[in-house]
């Protein structure tokens, strides 16, 4: 099956907003090492171009965290591969592509939190505040939308789409 997307974000919006958030943490963090710490997949594409817009010193690594199979409603999330890093002392930036109940970032927090790092801060490049369930406001969010289900730079659906350079939906 072909599904037609319609843009939402364009290539163009994207990286103007990158260049924004990447000068605004640099600027926040004043040269000290920053430790990314970005959700697979999703964030993969998102925090690649933030970070080489960064002017201080950089440290990445990833988790993966995963919905407990079921209703999208048990909403239990699970670390099911943790970073290598020492989060410990670190000033940790958490990316995810999409903040949209906030039950993964919520559970990644608990997780890092443990590793007892300087400081926490949250990046997204998507926001839906519709959807929330868990309360949750990040730090750094790229772009506020409207309860739709996006794809492209980086987000999937069934795994296909995250290698489209802009954000869009898909037509119905
Ligand atoms: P949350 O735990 O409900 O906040 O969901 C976060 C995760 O759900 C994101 O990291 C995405 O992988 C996925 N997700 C939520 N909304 C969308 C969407 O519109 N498109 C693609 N993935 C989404
Ligand atoms: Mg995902």
């Amino acid at each position: 099956m072909k599904h037609k997307i319609k843009v939402l974000l364009t290539k163009k919006q994207i990286e103007s907003r990158v260049r924004f958030l990447a000068k605004k943490i640099s600027e926040d963090f004043s040269g000290k090492e920053i430790s990314f710490l970005f959700i697979s997949n999703g964030a993969i594409i998102f925090t690649a171009d933030i970070i080489r817009r960064i002017t201080g010193k950089v440290r990445l690594d990833s988790i993966r965290a995963s919905s407990y199979i079921g209703t999208n409603s048990s909403g239990k999330v699970k670390i099911t591969s943790p970073p290598q890093i020492s989060l410990e002392g670190a000033n940790v930036i958490i990316v995810d592509d999409i903040i949209d109940t906030g039950r993964t970032i919520s559970r990644v927090i608990t997780y890092v939190r443990k590793k007892k790092p300087a400081t926490i801060r949250t990046c997204a490049l998507l926001d839906k505040p519709s959807r929330r369930v868990v309360p949750f406001i990040a730090d750094y969010v790229g772009f506020t939308i409207d309860d739709v289900f996006v794809v492209g730079y980086g987000l999937d659906y069934n795994e296909l789409y995250r290698n489209l350079p802009y954000v869009g939906y898909i037509e119905q």
